[in-house]
């Protein structure tokens, strides 16, 4: 592993993607021991004039149990909080970047008594309109200049951009000043356990691998759900709506990992080959295989213009174009304000030929995937009722992971995403090509939608969404089991 000094630097170290998700997944990391204090220094960045104190105060409470804080955890909060250092400066301010510069080298200096190598994290918290200022702002000044190897990296969350030719563009500008291997696009459900956990079920497992195509699947349905609306954050949701902020990256990427062929090998460039070609196999959204809700009193936030198209629910088909999935229709769904929080895989088999039980309470296989909460995979089969009677009821094989792997903590995405920056695995991470091949799917939809040419139907918020989302789930082929539900196993 490398070693060497590390400065990690958060622009828009004020913001709330830093407090909530990027200062606590460095905290976890360095409880671990993932972030040696001897090595590592932490800059946060943003225009606020505030100090090291207040920016250390304000993170404080992200980052341990408002209750039940043992001394422990105060203790590791404090002791991390002293790496932490904030210097404040505009997003295109040479002053501010060169001092940041300052701040840095003066960092590498005092530690680098073992080694010369410097890796910098320039983590980038912010709004995608000053990434190209940013980016630009870092490669003048504050480039790891050491003689002694290391390394300078960029990491950049979405949106990337409204539409292929805005996302383009943002590409260029980066890739102007950064080379690929330097980016890391951020789509933190590629860091989630279960989100990782496909290319071990898919590829390392007999079962499926005979049944992984167009003659067995009969419907896959990838979906998101909250129960929450965009309270709070109105003004940059109607800007984007769900299928940005949700559905051509998050479910896409999931959509990928499920159909994509095997890699080569491991290595994230085989990986993202596989992810690429299949994004490019699939077929242009037809108008009459989307169904998109907005929910009701979502226009009463005053950040929300009062005649907002904006989607806050939709569902939409992809199909795939190629040997293994031709005529399986891949239903994407998500939305806000509904009646529960989950996301998951629902891949649905087809019905057995020559059926011979014909019983209401069997129905087709599944199989699914939990990704939150609770994360679980299970499978939905048919089994005899147990009793005197023969007769077919539907049952399953159940892997939850709260009952079966006690005691282990899943991480949190963003803790996992950030140690591969440090260690400089782009697996999980999005490529350019792969980022440009999945607007090309969505940006004629997009378009449709900002022109008012589509418009979303209005529904309760707390209910399934639009009834019609449901009607086009069953045109699509999905059948639904009745009286069987799945329920979480509690310890
Ligand atoms: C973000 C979206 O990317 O993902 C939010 O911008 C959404 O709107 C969030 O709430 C969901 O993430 P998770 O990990 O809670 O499913």
């Amino acid at each position: 592993l490398e070693t060497g000094t590390l400065s990690i630097v958060v622009l828009g170290a004020s913001g709330d993607l830093a407090k909530k998700k990027t200062f606590p997944a460095l905290f976890h990391l360095y409880k671990q021991d993932l972030l040696p204090s001897d090595e590592v220094h932490i800059f946060g960045y943003a225009r606020s004039k505030i100090s090291t104190d207040e920016l250390r105060n304000k993170l404080q409470s992200y980052l341990i149990p408002k209750k039940d804080a043992s001394p422990k955890d105060l203790h590791d909060v404090s002791d991390f909080l002293q790496l932490v250092k904030y210097i404040s400066g505009g997003y295109d301010s040479e002053e501010g970047f060169r001092l940041l510069d300052i701040e840095i080298s003066e960092h590498e200096y005092l530690k680098n008594s073992k080694e010369g190598s410097s890796r910098r994290l320039f983590y980038l918290a912010l709004p995608p309109s000053v990434y190209p200022s940013v980016c630009k702002m870092i490669k003048t000044y504050c480039m790891n200049k050491s003689d002694l190897g290391g390394w300078t990296r960029v990491v950049v969350e979405k949106p990337f951009g409204r539409d292929l030719e805005s996302a383009e563009e943002l590409s260029n500008q980066i890739g102007e000043l950064f080379e690929e291997p330097q980016i890391y696009r951020i789509d933190h459900y590629l860091g989630k356990e279960l989100v990782q956990n496909m290319l071990v079920l898919r590829f390392a497992n007999r079962f499926f691998l005979p049944l992984w195509n167009r003659d067995n699947i009969d419907n896959v349905q990838i979906v998101f759900r909250e129960d929450f609306g965009t309270e709070g954050r109105g003004g940059y949701f109607d800007q984007y709506g769900i299928i940005r902020d949700i559905i051509q990256n998050h479910l896409l990427q999931v959509l990928c990992l499920i159909t994509m062929e095997k890699p080569v090998s491991l290595k994230p460039e085989h990986i993202r080959d596989e992810k690429v070609k299949v994004l490019q196999s699939v077929l242009p959204i037809r108008d009459d295989e989307v169904v998109l809700g907005q929910y009701e009193g979502y226009k009463d936030d005053p950040t929300v213009p009062d005649e907002s198209n904006t989607p806050t629910f939709a569902t939409a088909i992809l199909r795939i174009h190629n040997e293994r999935w031709e005529g399986v229709p891949f239903i994407m769904k998500a939305g806000k304000a509904l009646n529960s929080r989950k996301a998951e895989i629902r891949v649905q088999f087809k019905d057995v030929p020559g059926d011979i039980f014909r019983s209401k309470t069997q129905g087709r296989n599944e199989f699914v995937i939990r990704l939150q909460p609770s994360e679980a995979i299970y499978m939905k089969f048919t089994v005899k009722q147990p009793g005197l009677e023969m007769s077919a009821v539907q049952s399953e094989l159940d892997l939850s992971y709260g009952q079966r792997y006690q005691g282990i903590t899943i991480p949190e995405a963003y803790e996992r995403l950030i140690l591969d920056t440090i260690r400089g695995d782009q697996q999980h991470f999005v490529r350019r090509d792969e980022l440009k091949a999945s607007w090309e799917i969505f940006t004629p939809l997009l378009h449709k939608i900002d022109r008012g040419e589509l418009k979303p139907i209005p529904y309760k918020p707390g209910s399934r969404g639009p009834a019609e989302a449901d009607e086009l789930l069953e045109k699509a082929g999905y059948v639904q089991t009745h009286g069987y539900i799945w329920i979480p196993p509690t310890l």
